[in-house]
């Protein structure tokens, strides 16, 4: 069994347009409203894998992400809340261009953490639990350092399951400071994040890396490697993505394939990653999963996820680096 946790939930709404004009009255050619949040994402694909999945979410009961989410098959598990879950609208436009409007979420309460914290521990402890995928922002309300806390508190009650971060900002920022005791076995970012997690230009990494140049990418996911950090996978878009941890780094390059929304692509990404992994597959070949899932979701509109039929592992070339 795998476990998601997502502390900020979101109904994603994408629209799709034939060009944003700012100011203007657009038609929408196609409109979609999918439950979202990094851990839902990360669940619906391994869903879809025939893996089985919980996710945990605040959200009131009567909340119309509840429905949305029992409509994909995903196992929910609940803490209710006062609050309305939040939407986020990505607007995509016929060239592929997306733009993004996140609302911050509904506040969590002390004892709406200690629930979810107590949630995400009785599950993970179950003895078919191998992985854990903490996922996404942090809602107000919700400490900065909340992944590291539950890291510890994850170690302690089940030491052997497999625990996977994809985060950023803040939250990302304290996970790179608090890596004793809780540093994830996989950690997620792209290259902006890379940045945020090493204290370097993250846009000066993502050009390196679509010029063709990997090293320093490479360079900066090893200091993290060398803070206590196992797996370090970074997608880096349409470059592909590279892995780094103690036994070598990697760089896999994206199959060709036709883009429509690239919104959700990292979840598939992780997806795709931690599937391999607990299917047994080397580095190089969970590489090459992830790129395969994370190219198929950028090729389905919407957040929508890949199954494993979507996905091109042929064309999906990993280097030694
Ligand atoms: N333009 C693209 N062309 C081909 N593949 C892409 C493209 N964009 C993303 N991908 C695929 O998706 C993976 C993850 O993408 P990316 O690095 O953009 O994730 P991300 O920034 O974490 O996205 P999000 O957080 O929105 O899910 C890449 O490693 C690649 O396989
Ligand atoms: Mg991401």
């Amino acid at each position: 069994m795998i476990v998601t946790f997502t502390a900020n939930p979101s109904i994603d709404v994408t629209m799709c347009v034939n060009r944003l004009e700012l100011g203007g009255v657009l038609r929408v050619t196609r409109s979609l409203r999918q439950p979202g949040g990094k851990g839902i994402n990360v669940a619906s694909a391994m869903v879809k894998a025939g893996r089985d999945t919980v996710a945990i979410a605040p959200a009131a009961q009567h909340d119309p992400f509840v429905a949305l989410t029992a409509r994909t098959g995903l196992r929910l598990r609940t803490i209710p809340v006062d609050g309305a879950v939040r939407t986020n609208t990505t607007v995509t436009e016929a060239d592929g261009r997306t733009t993004k409007l996140n609302e911050p979420g509904a506040a969590l309460t002390e004892t709406v953490m200690r629930a979810l914290e107590a949630e995400l521990t009785t599950a993970a402890s179950a003895p078919a639990t191998k992985a854990v995928v903490l996922a996404g922002s942090l809602p107000p309300g919700a400490p900065a350092d909340w992944y590291p806390t539950l890291i510890r508190a994850l170690r302690t009650t089940c030491p052997e399951v497999l625990i996977a971060v994809d985060t950023s900002d803040e939250p990302l920022k304290q996970l790179g400071e608090q890596v004793d005791g809780a540093a994830p076995d996989v950690v997620k970012p792209n290259a902006f994040e890379l940045g945020q997690l090493c204290g370097r230009d993250g846009a000066e990494l993502q050009r390196q890396a679509e010029s063709g140049c990997f090293e320093q990418v490479a360079d900066a996911a090893r200091e993290l490697v060398e803070k206590g950090m196992s797996d370090v996978l970074v997608t880096l878009g349409g470059a592909g993505a590279c892995l780094v941890t103690a036994h070598g780094a990697w760089h896999a390059a994206a199959p060709p394939a036709q883009v429509r929304s690239t919104v959700g692509a990292g979840d598939s990404a992780l997806a795709g990653y931690v599937l391999a992994r607990l299917n047994g597959a080397d580095f190089p070949d969970a590489l090459r999963h992830a790129v395969a899932y994370g190219t198929a979701a950028a090729a389905n509109p919407g957040t929508e996820s890949p199954s494993p039929d979507d996905i091109d592992l042929e064309r999906t070339l990993v280097r030694e680096l």
